[in-house]
């Protein structure tokens, strides 16, 4: 509304749009406008009073029909919106751009790379690697409604000592027909008994090292552990829907670090430490950066700085975000301040988007359940049957119908429980809940824009050339929130915040419900109107889940 208000008074104004809209203040009462322009920075310029200023400058507005009422108070332009006027122009406006609506140019097709999800190969996939999965994906649907080009790198974790450990089990405990029914499962039953024996320290490391020469043996377990744990990841993403444009994992950097260690060497950074070599930050209170093992194993962080330089030759990005969890916090200020130290200016746009934790619902970390683990992919699936449930409760519907919508149902309401909170803060991971089709949910959502669906299917009328002859405030209300949609969008992104997306669709949906509930739409005497006003708004509810990565369906 603001940048329509302020697109408007631009016409009137010696100043331009986002000049305009920055000045916009909201009134402190709705007795004294929809919005008020304090006249003090024109002064100068038009060297007069700011208050004559605001007596010209109001009678000059008054005559533009997309304002009810135009005041001067003081050095203030008290401003009434008209309305109609704005009812036909937002309603027009989506009805016109439909699924680009909220869309903005602003990022000029340029590049935001994306490291999210990034689960560890030969382990479960990680409650933090959902939230990862989710608020990434979130992100960058976000980042290409602005207009930026957004990359997706999933960044296995795939490389370390750990596979050396793996690969010692796997050859002592490892059965190879597990291994291809429940890949994740079997490696992790072994890695716990590997952790149980001492002996896999010393074993790890030489196969570590092995692996890291290339030996044969090595690297065909390796490859199969990494090939079956993909398939099994890919479970979880299909269910999600989520895509990437880059799987390329730690591993990939093997034979590249050198180049890095070279370069830390040559910029001076590098320091011995008992046979092993650091970057020493402390001047900079980040304590010290392990960069190579007195062994001579290469580190995390000697491959994300390797990564980074990499990707910034790759894709010569505009920004760079990593979507991880923030006990990495320490970890990415030590990465962002060694690229700075080697010289390149891209270092400061590259941005942590931490997330907390998951929590039980009786507030303890979410990661065992009866001390045993669960698995993400036994979860998701879980919440899809408890899905099935749901929907054969209230409608009977043929096979095909029910796997289709309750894969809809899981996904939302799933995506919806994580992007519904701010994601810094720590949550609680409730199933139940998060399935709920009442309340601040995924599911009331869709259940909101099915019904929305259902009444347009149901009318007959055109809704071509709609009068309006009175608005209700219900209706105002929602009409006045619909308009606010572009606006949301930019916020999400400049805060990169998926949850005021999530939020501003359970508003919009109440709203939608109340006018719904108070008024009815079909054979009344403002079908039309109300019928375009119902179209407007499943098309605008549609365009923010879509955002979240939420698909809507047509039933519920
Ligand atoms: N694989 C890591 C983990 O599970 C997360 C990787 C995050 N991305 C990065 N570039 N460090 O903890």
């Amino acid at each position: 509304m603001k940048e329509q208000l302020s697109k408007q008074l631009s016409k009137h104004l010696p100043l331009n749009k986002q000049q305009i809209e920055n000045l916009l203040e909201a009134p402190p009462s709705s007795e004294l406008g929809d919005y008020a322009f304090p006249c003090f920075s024109l002064s100068r310029e038009l060297k007069k009073s700011p208050v004559e200023i605001a007596q010209e400058l109001a009678k000059k507005i008054q005559t533009d029909k997309f304002f009810e009422k135009v005041e001067q108070k003081g050095p203030y332009i008290n401003i009434f919106l008209n309305r109609t006027e704005i009812v036909k122009q937002t309603l027009k406006k989506i009805q016109f751009q439909k699924e680009k609506y909220g869309f903005s140019n602003d990022g000029k097709n340029k590049k935001i790379v994306i490291d999210m999800s990034s689960p560890n190969i030969a382990k479960p996939f990680g409650i933090g690697h959902l939230r990862s999965t989710i608020i990434g994906n979130s992100i960058a649907n976000i980042c290409k409604f602005q207009g930026y080009k957004p990359i997706k790198i999933n960044y296995l974790g795939d490389w370390g000592t750990p596979f050396g450990k793996i690969i010692a089990g796997y050859l002592e405990f490892g059965n190879p027909k597990k291994l291809s029914a429940e890949p994740i499962k079997h490696l992790y039953e072994i890695y716990v008994k590997t952790s149980k024996n001492e002996k896999f320290e010393e074993l790890g490391r030489e196969w570590f090292k092995k692996l890291e020469l290339g030996d044969k043996e090595a690297v065909a377990l390796w490859k199969k552990f990494k090939d079956f744990s993909i398939k099994d990841f890919n479970k979880i993403y299909s269910l999600l829907n989520v895509q990437f444009d880059a799987v390329l994992g730690e591993s990939y950097y093997n034979d590249k670090m050198e180049k890095t260690i070279r370069e830390l060497k040559s910029k001076n950074l590098l320091e011995e430490s008992q046979g092993a070599f650091v970057v020493n930050l402390e001047k900079y209170n980040l304590g010290v950066a392990l960069i190579k093992k007195s062994d001579g194993a290469t580190l995390y962080a000697t491959r994300d700085i390797t990564a980074a330089i990499d990707r910034y030759k790759k894709y010569k990005f505009e920004k760079m975000f990593y979507e991880v969890g923030a006990e990495q916090k320490y970890h990415f200020k030590q990465l962002f301040k060694i690229l700075e130290l080697l010289g390149y200016k891209w270092a400061k746009n590259c941005v942590h988007i931490d997330h907390g934790l998951y929590l039980d619902k009786d507030g303890k970390k979410f990661a065992t359940r009866k001390g045993k683990t669960i698995f993400m992919e036994d979860i998701l699936e879980e919440t899809k049957e408890l899905a099935k449930q749901e929907i054969e409760k209230r409608e009977k519907v043929s096979k095909i119908e029910l796997e289709k919508r309750s894969l809809v149902v899981a996904r939302a309401a799933i995506i919806y429980g994580d992007l519904k909170n701010y994601r810094s803060n720590d949550s609680v991971f409730d199933i139940q809940h998060f399935l709920s089709f009442e309340g601040n949910t995924g599911p009331y959502l869709l259940y909101s824009y099915a019904r929305a669906r259902s009444i347009l299917r149901k009318s007959k009328s055109s809704r071509k050339n709609y009068q309006i002859d009175k608005i209700e405030d219900l209706e105002k209300n929602l009409i006045m929130q619909l308009a606010q949609f572009p606006e949301i969008v930019s916020q999400a992104y400049k805060n990169l915040s998926p949850n005021l997306i999530a939020n501003y669709s359970f508003q919009l949906a109440q709203s939608f419900n109340e006018f719904y509930h108070a008024f009815p739409v079909l054979n009344s005497e403002q079908e039309s109107f109300r019928l375009e006003l119902v179209s407007s708004f499943s098309q605008v509810l549609k365009n923010a889940l879509n955002l979240l990565g939420i698909q809507t369906i047509e039933n519920m």
